[in-house]
């Protein structure tokens, strides 16, 4: 089969020709159809998880999947051939991943069936994003009418998080790019802050003098995310997804959050898929590429600017 794969940690990933995986007990074969391009793969190549996980090479790439149940594994019982499944292909090792013609998981990992309505595409678009934005807006326990700043706001995470934050009835503040406005006021975005013209502090030392109840920083590193919990009033709350927060700081602010870690379940998985299944959220795909050009997409993630999901199509 053809996947995207390692030789070693903090290697490039090369393009090769592997054996199909085989289901072994527990586990479901999947023959995918589409694969969700994440920050977490090629950080799992610069070695996220050494040390704190076991690595089998070569390593195949790419966490998010979406594709049909192909075979089973002994003591199978939660999943049979022909499921139209979705998941995160990453349970108990790193290397069995989802950018790839097959790939084997185990039937415990994040995996669940999705309506065929969805598409493969879209359904790939998910877990990780979806399922972190999900958490994130569980931590805004806000009153509705709250100010929330969502910093790194254009990308898979913050397109589910505006939405998301705009249902429970937040006042979504959004850092972006000018080319994302119109698309993210169409999502409900109430203020945009072009962090490219402006230091994001100023802006809101011109706009909001008494700051906001909560920040969702999503990329900026320790220094940068201080000065943006300096406009977070006391009793709020900031969150940030790359470990840039100093939590005893916080909270000798009277803020609370901190360093935030998505645990991925099924169950939210299933609530992500049911928002986006009944139109309650939209998947914001911004391309949909063929695994040839997975390398490129990958290294376009770590460049930076994302709008939405790239999604790999086999
Ligand atoms: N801790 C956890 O459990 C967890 C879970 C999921 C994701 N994450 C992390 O959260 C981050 C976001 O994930 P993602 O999937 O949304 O990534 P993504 O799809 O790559 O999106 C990142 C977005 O941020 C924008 N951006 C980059 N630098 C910026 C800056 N200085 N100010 C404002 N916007 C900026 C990018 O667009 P432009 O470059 O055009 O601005 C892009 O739209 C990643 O670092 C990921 O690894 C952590």
């Amino acid at each position: 089969m053809h996947a995207i794969a390692l030789d070693a940690l903090r290697t490039r990933p090369q393009h090769m020709e592997l054996p199909v995986p085989v289901a072994r007990a527990r586990q479901v074969l999947v023959r995918l159809e589409a694969s969700g391009v994440n920050p977490i793969d090629w950080r799992i190549g610069d070695g996220e998880f050494e040390g704190r996980l076991p690595h089998v090479f070569p390593l195949v790439l790419g966490v998010d999947g979406a594709g049909v149940v192909e075979a089973v594994g002994r003591g199978v019982q939660r999943f049979k051939i022909g499921d139209r499944v979705v998941g995160r292909f990453l349970f108990g090792y790193v290397g069995g991943g989802s950018y790839a013609e097959y790939a084997a998981v185990h039937e415990d990992a994040v995996l669940t069936t999705y309506p065929a309505s969805l598409g493969p595409g879209c359904a790939a678009a998910l877990p990780t994003a979806g399922i972190t934005a999900l958490q994130l807006s569980r931590r805004l326990d806000l009153a509705p009418g709250s100010k929330v700043l969502i910093v790194g706001a254009t990308g898979g995470v913050g397109m589910f998080l505006i939405q998301l934050a705009v249902m429970k009835g937040l006042r979504v503040i959004a850092t972006a790019a000018p080319d994302a406005h119109a698309h993210l006021r169409a999502l409900g975005v109430a203020a945009l802050i072009d962090y490219r013209a402006q230091p994001v502090v100023e802006w809101l030392d011109g706009h909001f003098v008494n700051g906001v109840d909560g920040l969702v920083d999503l990329v900026s590193e320790a220094p940068v995310f201080a000065q943006h919990v300096e406009h977070v009033r006391a009793g709020g709350i900031a969150l940030s997804t790359v470990g840039a927060a100093r939590e005893n700081e916080l909270a000798s602010c009277w803020i609370r959050g901190g360093n935030f870690e998505v645990n991925p379940t099924t169950k939210d998985l299933a609530i992500v898929l049911t928002a986006v299944a009944s139109g309650q959220m939209k998947v914001e795909v911004e391309r949909e590429v063929p695994l040839a050009q997975a390398l490129i997409a990958l290294e376009a993630s770590r460049t930076g600017g994302a709008r939405g999901k790239t999604v790999i199509v086999m």
